[in-house]
């Protein structure tokens, strides 16, 4: 296991039963249905970083040929027996290493890429833009902000990227990378961005936190 790789912090996170999310994530689906819809047959598509496979039924649901790539064993095995049919498009590995090869209409990414340290999300990005079909979409969900509270707290891994939070929304993440406009169309130069939102919430009763911001973002191959 490599330093990088998060797959023991997730497969504890999943065998203790947490962080089970079966609901698709609303956002995403708005992104998808607005800027990525598919409309041609054959579409094929990878999501990073599926966790218990929030967003499966939607896509499927679009009759898109869905494949996925996945730290956590622990997660995957129970994804193989609730969607038998994905068995051989679900796979388990780290997807800033290799990725399922594809030639993709479509990779998203919610709220995965962001567990990872800069060096690895670029590793990531390159990976992406090779196995995209050229003007093949990437959409990227939750990636949290620099506004989040949490970014001043936690221990500098790299210029963005923090570990070991004392107290918070991430303490028991095993990393988490946060980015400001620039760094992120940095991060997709090889990329034309034609979509970035950001989400800013703040609590009025979490005096330690009030902040939570992440991005989304819709970019195409150039
Ligand atoms: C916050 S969960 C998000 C799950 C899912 N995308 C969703 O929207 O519900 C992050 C997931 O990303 C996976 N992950 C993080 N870094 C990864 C990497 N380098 N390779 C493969 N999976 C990774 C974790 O195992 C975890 O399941």
């Amino acid at each position: 296991m490599t330093e990088n790789h998060p797959q023991q912090t997730w497969d504890k996170i999943y065998g203790r039963n947490e962080q089970i999310c079966v609901w698709p994530w609303s956002d995403l689906v708005s992104m998808i249905m607005r800027h990525a819809k598919p409309e041609t047959q054959d579409f094929r598509m990878l999501e990073l970083g599926c966790g218990a496979g929030a967003n499966i039924p939607f896509f499927l649901s679009l009759g898109v040929e869905y494949y996925a790539i996945e730290s956590s064993g622990v997660i995957v095995s129970r994804l193989h027996k609730k969607f038998p049919e994905l068995e051989d498009k679900i796979f388990v590995g780290d997807f800033t290493k290799k990725l399922p090869s594809g030639n993709y209409d479509l990779i998203v990414d919610r709220g995965s890429l962001t567990n990872n340290k800069t060096e690895a999300i670029e590793n990531c990005l390159q990976l992406c833009h090779d196995q995209l079909k050229p003007n093949g979409k990437f959409v990227g969900m939750d990636w949290y902000s620099t506004l989040c509270s949490s970014y001043s707290q936690g221990q500098i891994e790299d210029d963005w990227t923090r570990i070991n939070f004392p107290r918070g929304p991430f303490v028991d993440a095993f990393r988490v990378h946060f980015s400001d406009k620039e760094h992120l169309l940095e991060l997709f130069t090889k990329f034309e961005v034609r979509h970035l939102e950001l989400r800013t919430t703040k609590s009025e009763f979490n005096d330690d936190h009030p902040v939570m911001a992440s991005w989304n973002l819709v970019a195409t191959k150039k």
